[in-house]
């Protein structure tokens, strides 16, 4: 079978480094073994509430980003997922084949819902139907993200099971996740326990993809540290979440591995590596600055990228839709004008 990789990002405010090591840098090197498909996931974004005029300027601002970041729009796919119809369309045939009980099990959904469960979106409960079918749309075999996505592709993979168990047929491949590098879970600055997020009121908590150097260097000097001296093997890691988190983003953008990243700081202070951690930061993200700022200045262009995205998924979506229709007993219409 064909190896396929399909994965998407939210485009709910800024792309932090959680995005871009956990998902995006793994793109960038995948692309060159697989045929990918990378999706600005615009209907998950409104499972909660976006202001019109931000969703639309977020979805070239993570498109640009996506291609600053060193994604081929040539080569590979970029687009939204909005301008796909197939991704509703099979999202509601799996809803008809997810059960309650495991939508109610995802982590996220009991996260994002809170205690007022009674007043969370149905989109935000079904959330994970529509995941599933963005990567199955296209037959996608492998799935590169975070590790806070992993339970979602369980779900995703039991959906392209039913389903073909129910149809007896082999329809949909199972996809695979692949949670790549060392940097699969980068946590808050503020709180080692807690995961980087979009959604973090402080945006001390994070550093966003766009921060100037200055920004990087400040938020990593006010990071949470604890009052030891950093260790000198990996176990003296346990229990201390700061330190590792710091090591671990160090050595992800440093190249390098944690265990090295470990000696190359034993007995030192925090400062220390929070000084390295700067400049190999703004090393890394500053050239994908320029590029996304110069991407951003010249207008129509991300939307053309965009918009040829949208057309080659479509067309890749359309045999799979029509088997999807045939095999689940949709009786297919002649129609005398093509859809729009
Ligand atoms: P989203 O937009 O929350 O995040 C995009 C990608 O970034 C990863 N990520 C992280 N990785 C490491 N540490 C972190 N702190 C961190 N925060 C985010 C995520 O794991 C993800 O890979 N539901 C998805 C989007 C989606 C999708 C899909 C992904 C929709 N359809 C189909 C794969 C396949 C989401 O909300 O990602």
């Amino acid at each position: 079978m064909n190896q396929r990789i399909f994965s998407g990002v939210q485009p709910t405010g800024n792309l932090h480094l959680g995005n871009y090591l956990g998902a995006i840098r793994n793109w960038v090197k995948l692309q060159d073994d697989y045929e990918c498909l990378f999706c600005v996931v615009d209907l998950h974004a409104i499972t909660v509430w976006q202001e019109p005029e931000k969703l639309r300027q977020s979805t070239r601002d993570v498109a640009a980003a996506l291609i600053a970041a060193g994604v081929d729009p040539k080569e590979q796919i970029i687009f939204n997922q909005s301008q796909v119809p197939g991704h509703a369309e099979l999202a509601w045939i799996f809803n008809c084949v997810a059960r309650m009980g495991w939508l109610g099990r995802m982590t996220q959904f009991k996260e994002k819902a809170g205690k007022d469960r009674e007043n969370a979106s149905v989109g935000l409960f079904a959330y994970p139907s529509l995941m599933a079918a963005d990567i199955l749309l296209y037959k996608g075999t492998h799935v590169p993200v975070g590790e806070d996505q992993k339970q979602h592709l369980e779900l995703a993979r039991d959906i392209a099971q039913k389903f073909n168990n129910d149809f007896k047929t082999e329809t949909f491949p199972i996809p695979e996740p692949l949670i790549l590098g060392t940097s699969t879970r980068v946590m808050s600055l503020k709180d080692g326990t807690k995961k980087m997020s979009k959604s973090d009121p402080s945006d001390l908590s994070r550093i966003n993809m766009t921060d100037d150097a200055d920004t990087i260097a400040r938020k990593i000097k006010k990071a949470k540290t604890d009052p030891d001296l950093l260790p000198d093997t990996v176990q003296g890691l346990d229990g201390r979440p700061e330190a590792r988190n710091l090591l671990g983003i160090y050595a992800t953008l440093a190249e390098t591995t944690v265990d090295q990243a470990v000696q190359t700081f034993a007995g030192q202070q925090f400062s220390a590596l929070k000084t390295e951690l700067s400049d190999v930061a703004v090393a890394n993200l500053a050239p994908i600055q320029d590029e996304y700022r110069r991407l951003l200045a010249d207008k129509g262009h991300v939307d053309s990228v965009l918009a040829d995205g949208a057309e080659r998924a479509r067309t890749m979506a359309e045999p799979v839709l029509r088997e999807v229709q045939d095999v689940i007993g949709f009786l297919r219409v002649k129609l005398s004008r093509k859809p729009t």
